[in-house]
């Protein structure tokens, strides 16, 4: 089946300046984000989750060095967009929770005005029905685009590392001097060809695409100025026949009825053109009962601190809300309360995003609450994601020694079953190791984990590994006992169900 994708990332590598040297945090991810989903991210404390997801935000540190990669939204390379259009999607179409939710609360300003701010920014309805007419035909037509220059940027930046690693080189002699020089030229020249070719090859086609735009543009605006012009009309009809009825009303209880008549039609006018405070209040009201927090009308006016952690998540969760996101990203949301504030906040989670098709990316070190959340998930160790598939095939078919570690690490809620922790600690990012980073904790690691980063091989259609171990040369190892069994078992559990 082919999937509606809302996100996609593409060889994602991020860095970070230290004064230790560069660190390495996010080493060339790659992963797809559909609509309607939850992509559960888990690992260790380290592994990089919580810094690809910043970069998906757009909030990452200063230090931080974006080495590689793509991040495509809605025809937005999200790394390349510019200052004000990412205002435009950071918060709104893209929300994100985060794990302490009294860090994204301001302390001193009350709950009712945090929520209702985020909406007031975005309160002029004519120019969000313009928006929402041509959002579709603005996506095709920057696709293209974006598609175009990814080609020829890619392209360029494999010149760019040729005339590196040619120009550099030292100890030669003349004549080997000059015959790269030529290489280097030989090689500008193709990159000129090509991005040419490249050009030519989409030009017809964003022409195309640009010519619709504009024809819808058109149509837009056109549909905007007439709605403006029909609502206008109709309001001073209404004002007009109400001031009539204002001038025969006979007595003074008569004349306030009308007058009360007039105030609520300029209401009803200006709540067609644009979002008051009024309504805005309205809205949050209905989101906080959304998020199940009880007394809303009294709880608008409280600060944070009167606020349990749980009902803070909420609120924070509701503010997220307000924008009507398309993407959800919540980064360890329920790690600071306690588990049956955390199994509530789970299930609110689960509840908004299937009642408003969200798209959800769900970062989390606990596989329980994978359990809980994912269609599918991508497991991170040490920058990578070394394995990714289904929910179900990464809990009852997982491949890489890294991910079975993880499942004979959870918690056994109704046996003594003692936990095995994963033996010694992720490596060093500054100098993360040559091959499979999981090497040097791995029992099943082989010589070639030692030297070579193992390739992702393909497990099924939707199933990914990057382990060794999936080579057709590698000898046959059978996942450890304590995860084959715990499957049998839940396997079995399911059938009884
Ligand atoms: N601003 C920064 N400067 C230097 N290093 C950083 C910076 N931010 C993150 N890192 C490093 O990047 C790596 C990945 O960090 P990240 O926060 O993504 O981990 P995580 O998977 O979210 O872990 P946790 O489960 O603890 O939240 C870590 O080694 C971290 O120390
Ligand atoms: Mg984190």
């Amino acid at each position: 089946m082919s999937q509606d994708k809302v996100l996609s990332v593409k060889n994602l590598a991020i860095n970070f300046k230290t004064d230790n040297g560069i660190l390495k945090a996010v080493r060339d991810i790659s992963f797809d984000l559909n609509r309607g989903e939850t992509l559960c991210i888990v690992g260790e404390s380290g592994s990089g989750k919580s810094v690809t997801s910043k970069a998906i935000m757009g909030i990452l540190a200063n230090n931080a060095i974006i080495e590689s990669g793509t991040i495509m939204y809605r025809g937005e390379n999200l790394l390349e967009v510019s200052e004000d259009q990412f205002y435009k999607i950071r918060g709104h179409k893209i929300g994100m929770i985060f794990q302490d939710p009294l860090s994204s609360l301001n302390p001193i300003v009350r709950i009712g005005k945090q929520i209702t701010e985020a909406m007031l920014l975005n309160s002029d309805k004519l120019k969000l029905m313009y928006d929402d007419l041509i959002s579709d035909d603005l996506i095709r037509y920057k696709n293209t685009v974006a598609k175009m220059n990814i080609e020829i940027s890619n392209e360029k930046k494999k010149l760019e590392e040729f005339i590196a690693v040619t120009g550099a080189q030292e100890g030669l002699t003349k004549a080997q001097r000059a015959a790269n020089k030529k290489l280097i030229a030989e090689k500008k020249q193709a990159f000129k060809v090509f991005e040419e070719e490249t050009k030519k090859k989409y030009q017809s086609k964003a022409k195309e695409l640009k010519a619709v735009l504009e024809e819808t543009e058109k149509k837009a605006k056109k549909q905007v100025d007439e709605y403006k012009e029909k609502v206008t009309a109709e309001h001073k009809a209404k004002l007009a026949e109400l001031n009539q009825k204002l001038a025969k009303a006979a007595d003074k209880a008569g004349k306030d009825a009308v007058k009360k008549e007039i105030e609520d039609e300029k209401l009803n006018f200006t709540n067609k053109l644009k979002l008051t405070k009024a309504e805005a209040k309205r809205r949050a009201l209905e989101i906080m009962k959304e998020v199940g927090i009880p007394e809303p009308e009294r709880r608008f006016k409280q600060y944070p601190f009167e606020f349990s952690g749980g009902m803070r998540q909420r609120i924070v969760i509701a503010i997220a809300l307000t924008a009507s996101p398309e993407i959800l990203i919540c980064d360890e949301p329920t790690t600071a309360l306690d588990v049956t504030i955390q199994a509530q906040i789970l299930e609110l989670i689960n509840k908004i995003k299937a009642e408003r098709n969200l798209s959800c990316i769900f970062i989390t070190h606990d596989l329980g609450v994978v359990a809980n959340m994912a269609d599918r998930v991508a497991v991170m160790y040490a920058g990578k994601i070394v394995e990714h598939g289904t929910a179900d095939e990464i809990f009852y078919d997982p491949k890489h020694p890294y991910t079975w570690a993880l499942l004979s690490s959870i918690p056994d809620v109704d046996s003594t079953e003692k936990l095995e922790a994963i033996p010694g600690t992720p490596p060093n990012m500054i100098y993360p190791p040559k091959g499979d980073a999981f090497a040097d904790r791995s029992k099943y690691a082989m010589n070639i984990d030692f030297r070579e980063q193992p390739p992702m091989f393909k497990v099924s259609n939707t199933h990914y590994a990057a382990t060794w171990l999936l080579d057709p040369h590698a000898p046959k190892v059978e996942m450890p006992k304590i995860v084959s069994e715990r499957i049998r078992i839940s396997l079995e559990e399911d059938k009884n169900e």
